[in-house]
């Protein structure tokens, strides 16, 4: 892909409050707390003062000691976002929700009530649940195997899409003079029967302001390829090396043009990055090194072990990374992994450390120049069409990006100065589905197609 037709980057940020390296929270400037939220609050703020796309709160449905510090108590996620929505204005607001462990039409509201609170600025990460723990809680006997997590994830997409289209633009008329309320004819009844769901609708609540709101994805086994491709706005990526990173992203664009007739410029792509901003290159490594010594070898080995999908911790040290059966929680990070161990030539005690401090995203210790190069490089190269980003600890390694690297992108012509619209759609340049009413109005068969749903 060539950047004539996208001038400039987005930008998000995983605010996972106590920290997104395992040891941010133990610095001494960390502000740590997964539940604290003035401080979420003053790091939202803080993101929309710097004009980004959104912040993004990642989510699991089980909890364990020793897991990360982020995850292991939190805030829910969906009612963290409708606090948020009052104490913003424009930044777009996104959290993770499971298509395994919830329903389409309780999910289906709940977003569109979050997107008319904030006159459409939601977006909603869809998981199919990388944690096999959630079945526990949920009265499963088991966690559904990966084939049938995305199976799932398709019909429940088409359900909450078919909700969100139950009512017309114009369906609330509200007419006082005729007593007329809604207009009953622009009411749709879904009626879906499927295999996993079955659900009549029509929802209680009118169409999202923004037809839908936005759909992040993160898949990347081949299974996820083909759902990000069918259905993402936005795809959180967790390439280390720029070429490896080109080349899924052009896999991920010709997916989605070819098999599902999307325009590409339409999908983000969007690598996770881990930036340390310094005054001078060596005072950025130092902090990372500092970040090092914190992490806790035990907890690291279950993270890498985790991302690679199989337990590693009986595996010698000082041995090679081993060669592993592909994944069935995260492929994506095993992929990635499993290539940086052996372009670097890494031990398995190197990549434990490695994943400790990065959590297998793309570390860029730097001064505020070097980190603007490497994201402009990325971005020119067709690498990245934004950033994801996940900051050691809170605030201060956010305040560094914020305060340092945004104001020289913003010089450079790479990232907005202000926001030009109001919905998450208009902030990322892509465009509100129509209701599919309005898009056959000339065409009656698929019109009366839509009707008879109505049955
Ligand atoms: C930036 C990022 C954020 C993610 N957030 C979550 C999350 O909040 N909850 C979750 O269960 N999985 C999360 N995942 C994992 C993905 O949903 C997915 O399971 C993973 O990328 C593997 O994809 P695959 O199943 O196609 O191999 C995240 C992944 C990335 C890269």
């Amino acid at each position: 892909m060539t950047r004539q037709h996208q001038q400039q980057m987005h930008l998000g940020v995983l605010l996972l409050a106590a920290g997104n390296m395992v040891s941010g929270w133990r610095l001494p400037e960390a502000e740590a707390g997964s539940q604290n939220l003035p401080l979420i609050q003053k790091v939202t703020n803080k993101a929309e003062q710097a004009k980004f796309d959104f912040v993004f709160f990642a989510d699991a449905l089980n909890s364990f000691p020793g897991m990360h510090p982020s995850m292991v108590v939190r805030l829910e996620p969906l009612t963290l976002l409708g606090a948020l929505a009052m104490s913003t204005t424009r930044i777009g607001l996104a959290a993770t929700a499971s298509t395994t462990y919830t329903e389409p039409y309780n999910l289906a509201r709940m977003l569109a009530s979050l997107d008319h609170l904030t006159g459409g600025r939601i977006a909603w990460n869809v998981v199919t649940g990388a944690f096999a723990e959630a079945a526990e809680n949920f009265g499963a006997a088991k966690h559904p195997p990966h084939e049938q997590r995305y199976a799932i994830a398709e019909e429940f997409i088409a359900v909450v899409k078919g909700l969100w289209d139950s009512w017309e633009e114009d369906s609330l008329v509200m007419d006082k003079a005729r007593g007329t309320f809604i207009d009953a004819a622009k009411l749709h009844v879904l009626g879906h029967r499927g295999k996993f769901f079955t659900v009549k609708g029509p929802l209680n609540i009118t169409r999202p302001p923004q037809g839908y709101p936005v759909l992040l994805q993160a898949g990347a086994s081949d299974a996820g390829i083909n759902f990000a491709a069918s259905i993402a706005d936005v795809v959180f990526t967790v390439q280390q090396n720029k070429d490896t990173a080109i080349a899924f992203s052009n896999r991920l664009k010709a997916v989605a043009e070819r098999q599902y007739r999307r325009d590409p410029r339409h999908l983000k792509v969007m690598p996770g990055i881990c930036p340390i901003v310094g005054w001078t290159e060596a005072a950025a490594k130092a902090k990372l090194t500092e970040l090092g010594a914190l992490s806790d070898p035990v907890y690291a080995m279950k993270a890498l072990s985790e991302r690679m999908g199989t337990d590693l911790s009986a595996y010698p040290l000082d041995g090679p990374v081993p060669t592993l059966p592909p994944s069935t929680i995260m492929q994506g990070h095993a992929i990635t992994l499993a290539e940086t161990a052996r372009r670097r030539n890494m031990t398995l005690r190197e990549l434990r450390d490695f994943v400790g401090v990065s959590m297998g995203h793309k570390l860029m210790p730097g001064t505020p120049e070097q980190i603007a190069d490497e994201m402009e490089e990325w971005f020119a190269d067709g690498a990245a069409d934004g950033f994801n980003l996940l900051p050691a600890y809170f605030p201060g390694a956010f305040d560094d990006f914020a305060d340092h690297v945004v104001p020289l992108l913003q010089r450079r012509g790479l990232f907005r100065t202000d926001y030009t619209g109001h919905m998450l759609r208009q902030h990322l340049g892509i465009p509100r589905p129509e209701h599919p009413a309005k898009q056959f109005a000339n065409d009656k068969d698929r019109l009366q197609q839509l009707h008879r749903r109505d049955a």
